[in-house]
């Protein structure tokens, strides 16, 4: 069969305008699905690709925050078939590696992505965002890059759990173990930021501080779960953690800024043997400088969390359920849906502040 013709929004080289053009999705090969999108978030990556700030292999398939269903699977392909409403994930887990074989799949070293290319008419191969390229009718993925999880849930909602919402959930409950009556503070509270909040929220923190530099995004984490909130460009974030903590600090920290000094901020906003989840990404520039015997001296755990140390097939279908059930407001993060020629200016209105997530609807 000849391969299909769909939309999709590409990057066409570093810092050009991205644009919607016609690509071509071959049948998929063994282990592969073609995947009818529904719905597809623009991440911060999404514009990282675009910037040049991740690689060079222009042109980009941009989008990877996605659901949608199965339309075609490949040779051998036994845990989805044509129909089923999937989530993409960028952690297919291999099975084989030092990761998997130790028990720790959420570490996966060797996460599969399709093996074909999806191209443009004229034969140029693209390289889909994190192995997905979702802003697109149609994409090609590894056939464990599809997870399972109730239909019935709107796709534009399950789509974030793909990516930003599942890392800062995870970043909470997977990488920073909150548990009941935890004391948690997040700092930066912009998509992935509220999503930890949400996270420590459903596993019962006692107490969870917002930091921000925006009091709209402060505004925003009270409804998130936030139990406390402070404006870091006013006040002191570390001392005003410790106060509200009984001047210890916070059990759990969780930075989602990505840069030095909120790192620092969170390093010594934690209580003796605390633990501090790093789950902003920082660029290649940045330095980090602590006196070792601060680190040595409050004990604890320094942690960063990949995609929220996430396991989408025990994590995705579970976090959808609890939103179906109301007990996880995932539709609060979703501030606009979009058509695809739309994707430019939701990258430009990601820096105004105002949009936790922009969601293309298909
Ligand atoms: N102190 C506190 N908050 C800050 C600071 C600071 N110095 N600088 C920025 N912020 C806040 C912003 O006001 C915003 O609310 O951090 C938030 C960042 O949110 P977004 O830009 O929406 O980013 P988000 O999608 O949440 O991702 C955050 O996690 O996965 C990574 O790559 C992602 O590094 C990024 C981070
Ligand atoms: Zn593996
Ligand atoms: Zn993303």
């Amino acid at each position: 069969m000849a391969a299909q013709q769909v939309r999709g929004v590409i990057a066409p080289g570093k810092n050009e305008p991205v644009q919607i053009r016609t690509i071509l999705i071959p049948d998929p090969g063994p282990g592969e699905a073609v995947v009818k999108v529904q719905a597809c978030g623009v991440c911060h990556t999404d514009l990282h690709y675009k910037q040049g700030g991740i690689s060079d292999d222009y042109p980009f398939l941009l989008g990877h925050e996605a659901s949608g269903v199965v339309e075609a699977v490949g040779e051998g392909v036994t845990d989805v078939e044509p129909g089923d409403f999937v989530i993409l994930n960028w952690r297919a887990v291999c099975g084989q590696c030092r990761a998997c074989l130790r028990g720790r799949p959420w570490y996966c070293f060797n996460t599969h992505n399709a093996q074909q290319k999806m191209t443009l008419e004229d034969g140029t191969e693209l390289s889909p965002a994190l192995g997905i390229g979702a802003f697109a009718d149609k994409t090609l993925v590894a056939a464990g890059q599809c997870t399972k999880v109730d239909p019935s849930v709107s796709p534009a909602v399950a789509g974030l759990l793909g990516c930003g919402v599942m890392a800062g959930i995870g970043a909470a409950i997977n990488t920073g173990g909150v548990g009941r009556g935890d004391s948690v503070a997040v700092i930066g509270c912009g998509g992935v930021g509220d999503a930890a909040i949400a996270g420590a929220n459903l596993a019962g923190a006692a107490k969870i501080i917002a930091v921000d530099i925006d009091d709209r995004k402060l505004d925003k984490a009270r409804t998130m779960g936030a139990t406390h909130t402070v404006n870091s460009k006013e006040t002191d974030p570390v001392e005003a953690i410790r106060d509200l903590t009984g001047g210890f600090g916070a059990d759990v920290v969780i930075e989602a800024v990505g840069r030095p000094e909120t790192y620092k901020q969170a390093f010594y906003a934690r209580d003796l043997a605390g633990t501090v989840v790093l789950v902003g990404v920082p660029t290649p520039e940045m330095k980090l400088e602590l006196p070792l015997l601060d680190v040595f001296g409050r004990g604890g755990s320094l942690k960063s969390s990949w995609y929220g140390d996430c396991l989408p097939s025990r994590d995705f279908p579970m976090l959808v359920d609890l939103h179906q059930q109301g007990r996880l407001d995932l539709a609060a993060f979703v501030t606009e849906t979009i058509e695809l020629d739309a994707v430019e200016q939701a990258f430009d209105r990601m820096h105004q502040g105002d949009v936790l997530r922009s969601v293309v609807v298909l």
